[in-house]
């Protein structure tokens, strides 16, 4: 899968720009506070339907403008997409693919595929367990819808419920019917996301334990680490679970016990990596783990995704560096730095130099 353009009209610092991109490396350079990062960004928000690191989609309109609207042509084995998104400051966003409307964050996660690599996925290591979550839970949704509708029905219940046990709380009432009720609506919907999740790290572990290796000759391991702790993790055996937990929740006045509580374990040669890992080893292994979900992403979809790197290489000594290189090879990918002197650089390559929201000349 490849992107050939992007076109951003008031988004960011961008006025009015086209840019066109190789089906290989493309090397996005220039300044600090320039731009690049906001390419990426701009590329992610066709996939995800959300910037990755913006909390409105408000911050994306260019200062002073009232709406923005982004293009991207993009393609895959079978076809060619043309995609707009339009975002207006007091309005919903519109996103369109091949002129059709998407109602659903679900329905466009199943067209464009990318993975993205910031500054900011050292959270999957050092971060809270939220963090990791939302690894797991965005790498699942793009791959299968149902998982993503499982994951809202689910919270949608357990705000029912934790608002529900706040009344609880002032009536004091341990047999309640109404709690059993949201259990088991919970258990239906857990056991499904918990299915899904514990496939997911297995196969993300086999992969990333085997990057890792190769980069550097660690060794990495990945598990899931389920906040419901059962022999078994089917619908009635989490209800009953669930049952157990009723006096504690009762007296919490919110629900103590879940899926929202699940957590990622990272380790290398053995020992936790959050707390015994270098800074190189931590990201080596929030890396190992973001290409790992690229290769999952193509194990199952039988396309490569387009893979966003910010302001990686400077982070890698030049091992890691070369094993990124040979990594990538013949795929594509859209990477920023400061400076064009990436070890990435093939003939491939397509220079593209960014200064204060514009594309100064475009090489390769
Ligand atoms: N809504 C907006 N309207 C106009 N400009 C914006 C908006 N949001 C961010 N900017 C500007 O965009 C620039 C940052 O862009 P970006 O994050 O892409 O930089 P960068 O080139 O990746 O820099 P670095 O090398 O430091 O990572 C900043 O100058 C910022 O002020
Ligand atoms: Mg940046």
């Amino acid at each position: 899968m490849y992107i050939s353009s992007l076109t951003l009209q008031n988004f960011r610092n961008y006025a009015s720009e086209k840019i066109e991109f190789s089906p290989y490396t493309n090397v996005i350079y220039g300044d600090n506070a320039q731009g690049k990062t906001n390419i990426l960004e701009a590329v992610y928000l066709f996939s995800q339907g959300r910037s990755h690191r913006a909390k409105t989609d408000r911050e994306l309109i260019k200062f002073g403008k009232d709406f923005a609207k982004l293009g991207l042509e993009f393609h895959d084995a079978d076809r060619d997409y043309k995609a707009s998104v339009q975002l207006i400051k007091n309005g919903k966003k519109n996103i369109k693919i091949n002129h059709v409307q998407i109602t659903k964050l679900s329905m466009l996660m199943s067209y464009l595929n990318v993975v993205m690599f910031s500054p900011e996925d050292l959270g999957l290591v050092k971060g809270a367990p939220s963090e990791r979550r939302r690894f797991i839970d965005s790498a699942i949704s793009r791959l299968y819808p149902r998982y993503l509708t499982s994951l809202i029905d689910y919270h949608k219940v357990l705000a029912q419920k934790n608002s529900h046990l706040k009344t609880l709380k002032i009536k004091g009432e341990p047999s309640d019917v109404m709690l059993s009720v949201w259990n088991e609506q919970l258990a239906v919907e857990a056991a499904k996301i918990m299915e899904y999740r514990t496939e997911f790290v297995r196969v993300i572990d086999s992969f990333a334990s085997k990057i890792q290796k190769e980069i550097s000759g660690e060794d990495l391991k990945i598990t899931y680490v389920p906040d419901i702790k059962t022999e078994s993790a089917d619908k009635s055996t989490i209800f009953k679970y669930f049952e157990r937990n009723r006096r504690r929740e009762i007296d919490f006045a919110s629900a103590q016990t879940g899926i929202q509580r699940d957590d990622l374990r990272v380790s290398v040669n053995g020992k936790d990596a959050r707390t015994y890992c270098s800074q190189g080893q931590q990201r080596t292994a929030a890396l190992s783990a973001k290409i790992a979900e690229a290769d999952y992403m193509q194990s199952v979809k039988d396309e490569y995704p387009v893979l966003l790197l910010d302001d990686i290489m400077s982070e890698l000594d030049i091992n890691r560096r070369m094993y990124l290189a040979e990594k990538i090879r013949g795929k594509q990918v859209l990477i920023t730095s400061t400076d064009t002197d990436v070890a990435l650089s093939t003939e491939n390559t397509r220079l593209i130099k960014i200064k204060n929201g514009a594309v100064i000349k475009e090489d390769g």
